[in-house]
């Protein structure tokens, strides 16, 4: 089964895929965090996270836009288009309330009249872009899907991913296993599954109880576990401590230049990782990089973190 990594804003921006795309195997799509508008046009950070993709990497790149009007919508994806991408993936999902309360995300799922306007709009660039769809179940109510899903079926669409919670949850709680079955039977869109797969025991739960799916898709389960994807597709668990080293320093690398060599900024940035700790490091260890003071101090701690990863 195809294995996509999810949009995660603040941590799978271009340098991350990108070196992560260097680095380990087993993913199939790889998606952006999603594209706004700002001040009538595409925020110039999405803008430069597009752009700066690697060439070797933009054929596996799924762009995903956050829109809620018509005239969003066209600004957004004749940007992915005129950037030379054929496909584009419409957030449904996001349940931050600064983008719900503006409609946007998973603020938009319980207007089916919205709904119908934005994919129509959509719909219009079907010849230049393979358009796909990112939801949850609902905003406040997991019924709220229910009511859009002959918009959806009515809209060209190469597939549906669902995450199934609601906004309301942000990302605690459990997963509706059950509604997902129930909204997957009536798509007639080929569907993706997202939520908590973070381990090989968790992949194949998911993909025993549904079988027909096109792809899972995982987030923070990467996150903490890079080899995952490659774990999942040989169905081992791996862990190459050499290979996971060279990610780092890519990554320092990448936002060194991204930073213009600011040493503060990069560190700053590299920490952020150990919110989703890789798996096996132990807590002490993790508060130790989380409090490095200069970049080698950092790449001496995740050294010795990582020796204890077995
Ligand atoms: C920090 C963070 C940022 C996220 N950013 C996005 C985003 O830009 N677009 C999106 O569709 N989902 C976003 N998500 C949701 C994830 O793509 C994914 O649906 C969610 O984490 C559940 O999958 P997982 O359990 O495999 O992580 C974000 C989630 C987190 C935790």
């Amino acid at each position: 089964m195809d294995i996509y990594f999810a949009p995660l804003q603040g941590f799978t921006d271009y340098v991350y895929r990108n070196a992560y795309a260097e680095c380990f195997g087993g993913v199939e799509k790889f998606f952006t965090p999603f594209l706004r508008v700002e001040d009538g046009e595409v925020r110039k950070k999405d803008a430069v996270d597009l752009t700066a993709t690697a060439p070797t990497m933009r054929p596996s790149l799924v762009p995903q836009i956050i829109a809620s009007s018509r005239e969003e919508f066209d600004i957004l994806l004749q940007y992915v288009i005129s950037q030379g991408f054929n496909c584009c993936d419409i957030n449904f999902g996001c349940p931050f309330p600064q983008q719900t309360a503006r409609m946007h995300g998973a603020g938009i799922l319980a207007h089916p009249d919205k709904v119908r306007e934005v994919l129509d709009a959509a719909a219009k660039y079907e010849a230049d872009l393979k358009l796909s769809l990112k939801m949850r179940l609902g905003n406040v109510d997991k019924k709220e899907c229910l009511a859009i899903i002959d918009i959806i079926n009515d809209t060209p669409l190469s597939f549906v991913t669902i995450h199934p919670r609601i906004g309301k949850q942000m990302y605690k709680g459990s997963v509706d296993l059950e509604a997902f079955a129930d909204v997957a039977t009536k798509l007639k869109h080929p569907v993706v599954y997202n939520g908590d797969i973070v381990d090989n025991e968790s992949f194949r739960r998911i993909a025993t109880m549904f079988p027909n799916l096109n792809a899972v898709m995982i987030g923070r389960g990467i996150l903490s576990n890079p080899f995952l994807p490659e774990s999942i597709k040989t169905g081992n668990q791996i862990f190459d401590r050499k290979k996971y080293l060279n990610f780092i320093n890519l990554l320092i690398e990448g936002y060194q230049n991204h930073f213009n060599n600011s040493e503060y900024m990069t560190l700053d940035k590299m920490k952020t990782f150990w919110d989703y700790p890789l798996r096996g490091v132990d807590k002490k260890c993790v508060k130790a990089i989380q409090k490095a003071r200069t970049l080698s101090e950092y790449v001496a701690m995740v050294a010795v973190g990582v020796n204890g990863v077995v």
